[in-house]
Formats: C-alpha cells, sequence, structure tokens
C-alpha cells in the first residue's frame, strides 16, 4: 500500500493507508540513504559532516514500492524501500529478539520453580537453545540438567551461547575448597548471596556452574532476584533506592599477581528507569571512601538493602546435583552457598562466564534463521 507524500521545511511525512505516520528529518534521510552502508558489510561508510545540518532535498517524491530523494549536487537519488523506511521511522526502537521481558521472582518460586532445560536439546536444537536462552533472561536463572560427567560438557553448553569471559580466575574455574586459596569461593565456607566481581569495570554476565560432584554435608546454593529485591525498595523507600542509584562505591579484589578495583553504583537503572544490574559483594566492597557526612545515609541505604537480599522473602534454595548446571545472570541474581564439611564427601563445580551481549547476538542470529 502506497502511503501519501507531504514535504515540509525539514522533514518529509508519509502517512499509510493503515494509519501509521512516519515523520522523516532530511539530515536523518541523508544519513541513513542505504548507499551509504557498504554493500558486504553493511556497515555505514557515509560520512556525516561531509553535509550540512540544514540539508534539505531538491526534489522527493514516490516511485511504486519506493521514495527517491534527490539531494543537492548528487548524481542519483537516495531510494528507500517503503516497507523498510515504515519499519524503522523515527521514535521507536527497532524490534529485537533479544528484548525479553524479565519475571522478577521472590521466595515462592522455590527451587522447583527454577525453569529446567535438557543440555542434549540445547546441544542439538536452536529452538531448544532459544528457549532456555529466554529463561535465562526472563528470571535471570535456569537450570540446565542430564550433563556428561566431564569438565567439557557443562562449557560446550556454555559455547552454544557465545564466547567464554575469561578473567583473572581463568577462562573456566574449578569451585572446590583448594590450598592457600586466593578467593573464599575456593573454601569451605558459606557464601552470602553476593554478585560475582563486583571489582571489575564490567563484572561478567551470565555465570555457568556445572555440578560434578556434591557429596560433602551442606553446600546447598541460595539465589534471589536483586532486581525484584530492588523494586521493592523502590516502592517501600525511595531515599534509601536513590543513594543505592546515585552513589559509586569502591570494590576491589587482590592477591599476588592482580589488584583490581573499580567503583559501582550498587543498583543500576537502564535509561528507561528499570533496574538494569546489582552489584553488591560484601567480601569484595573496598574500605567505604565516603564523605563522613554521607555515611549515616548510605550506611542506612545499603544495609537495608543488604538486610532484604539476605531475608527469606527473597531467597530460594535448592541443592545441585553431579550433572546439573545453574545458569544466572550475574548482573541481576545473587547466588550464594551454605558452608560444608570437606572431609565428609568431594564437591567440585566447574564455572565459567559468557557476557550478556553474547546471549543476546544468539538469540537475534537463532531468530533470523528460524
Ligand atoms: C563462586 C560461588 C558458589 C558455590 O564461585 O563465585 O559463589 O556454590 N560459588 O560454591
Ligand atoms: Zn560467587
Amino acid at each position: 500500500m502506497q502511503p501519501t507524500l507531504t514535504t515540509g521545511a525539514e522533514s518529509l511525512e508519509l502517512s499509510w493507508p493503515d494509519g501509521t505516520i512516519g515523520q522523516f528529518p532530511f539530515i536523518w534521510l541523508r544519513d541513513t540513504d542505504p548507499s551509504g552502508f557498504h554493500p558486504q558489510t553493511g556497515e555505514r561508510v557515509f560520512e556525516l559532516t561531509s553535509v550540512e545540518l540544514d540539508i534539505a532535498p531538491t526534489h522527493v517524491e514516490l516511485a511504486p514500492g519506493k521514495l527517491m530523494v534527490t539531494w543537492p549536487g548528487a548524481q542519483e537519488p537516495s531510494a528507500f524501500d517503503l516497507e523498510w523506511i515504515k519499519a524503522h521511522r523515527p521514535g521507536q526502537r527497532r524490534a529485537d529478539p533479544a528484548v525479553v521481558e524479565p519475571v522478577l521472582w521472590r521466595s515462592e518460586l522455590g527451587g522447583e520453580g527454577v525453569p529446567r532445560h535438557d543440555a542434549a536439546g540445547i546441544m542439538s536444537s536452536d529452538a531448544a537453545l532459544s528457549e532456555w536462552m529466554a529463561d535465562c533472561k526472563r528470571y535471570g536463572l535456569a537450570i540446565v540438567t542430564g550433563l556428561a560427567d566431564n569438565t567439557d560438557a557443562g562449557m560446550d553448553v556454555a559455547r552454544r551461547v557465545g564466547h567464554l569471559r575469561e578473567t583473572n580466575f581463568g577462562l573456566t574455574f574449578e569451585v572446590m575448597s583448594k590450598p592457600d586459596p586466593n578467593n573464599l569461593a575456593y573454601t569451605s565456607v558459606a557464601l552470602p548471596l553476593h554478585t560475582d566481581l563486583t571489582n571489575q569495570e564490567l563484572p561478567p554476565g551470565f555465570q555457568f556452574l556445572h555440578c560434578m560432584a556434591n557429596e560433602a554435608q551442606g553446600g546447598g546454593s541460595t539465589f534471589c532476584d536483586g532486581a525484584a529485591a530492588a523494586e521493592d525498595l523502590r516502592k517501600e523507600d525511595a531515599e534509601a533506592f536513590e543513594l543505592l542509584t546515585s552513589i559509586t562505591i569502591p570494590f576491589r579484589f587482590h592477591d599476588k599477581v592482580t589488584d583490581i578495583r573499580s567503583r559501582k553504583a550498587v543498583i543500576t537503572l537502564d535509561s528507561d528507569g528499570d533496574v538494569s544490574e546489582i552489584c553488591f559483594n560484601a567480601h569484595l566492597a573496598d574500605i567505604l571512601d565516603l564523605n563522613p557526612e554521607q555515611m549515616p545515609a548510605y550506611y542506612r541505604a545499603y544495609r537495608k538493602f543488604m538486610g532484604m537480599l539476605r531475608a527469606p522473602k527473597y531467597g530460594i534454595a535448592l541443592r545441585l546435583s553431579g550433572g546439573e548446571m545453574v545458569v544466572f545472570d550475574n548482573r541481576r541474581v545473587l547466588h550464594g552457598r551454605e558452608s560444608f564439611d570437606p572431609s565428609t564427601g568431594f564437591r567440585h563445580l566447574h564455572g565459567c562466564y559468557v557476557d550478556r551481549g553474547e546471549l543476546d547476538s544468539r538469540l537475534r542470529v537463532v531468530a533470523a534463521q528460524a
């Protein structure tokens, strides 16, 4: 269906019979000319500084299925496909298969409510891969079942998503009680709910923990949806929420070979004001360096949120068995574990990280092939 075309001083308008109206500023049309993109890579090669901001076409017209725009001094008019330009009209975001509405959860979810997906399906079917990845985004937490008893099995599932994120703990890491540990995870002590590597400039996105053995007494897992707790804090205590989103605090990890530091707000919002990230790790929080006058209010807010994260209202508990792998968004869902007694049996998790952008990319690519 052809739209009708109206030309103004700085933009043109297309009005389609279905009621859709698009406003197209001339500078946007010039910048978006299809011939300004590389034919193979699709990257923009047009140089914006080569035209004036108030550029206006010398002629515009509709041709069958096309909008033709002629620019001063140009040899050829810009030809826009009308379906394409309707779908990409300014003022609305491009459709994105990686956008999955989060489902915030609290203790009612229970360990048995965590979505479970079979490893064989994920490895062999793109549809199963996509469903599992969507659950990882929706709940920030999913369990992969039926993994073979070798350390590659879980990492192969992670590689179905994308590139592994290497850190100072390696491309993959072994969570077990070790001599001379450089990390509390490598002892047998309890780990209260936390997010990993808050000391990094970009804390890793999805964490994969493949349970190889969980035979010791203790060692159960706990999880909490930090986004749900943060949204409740926003409603219950706006002042605390404001402080945790606006004030950054220092985090640090150091051992014999590294000293990695970063400042982070405990709660980060995206450009729509939604909670996009939780950065909470009491073990990696460095010496608090705020002005003394800020401290009473900040400590009140921080301790209140800490109390919420540890409260029964938010936490779920489950026990990983050999052959299961828990996968969670480390920038949303906090994880923890009970202490365990290494003299009563072996406990070994094999882990790695894959950043959020990798998972989003795989969701898009699989959707495009479906
Ligand atoms: C970790 C961690 C949890 C566990 O390795 O970061 O928190 O269950 N491990 O051992
Ligand atoms: Zn951890």
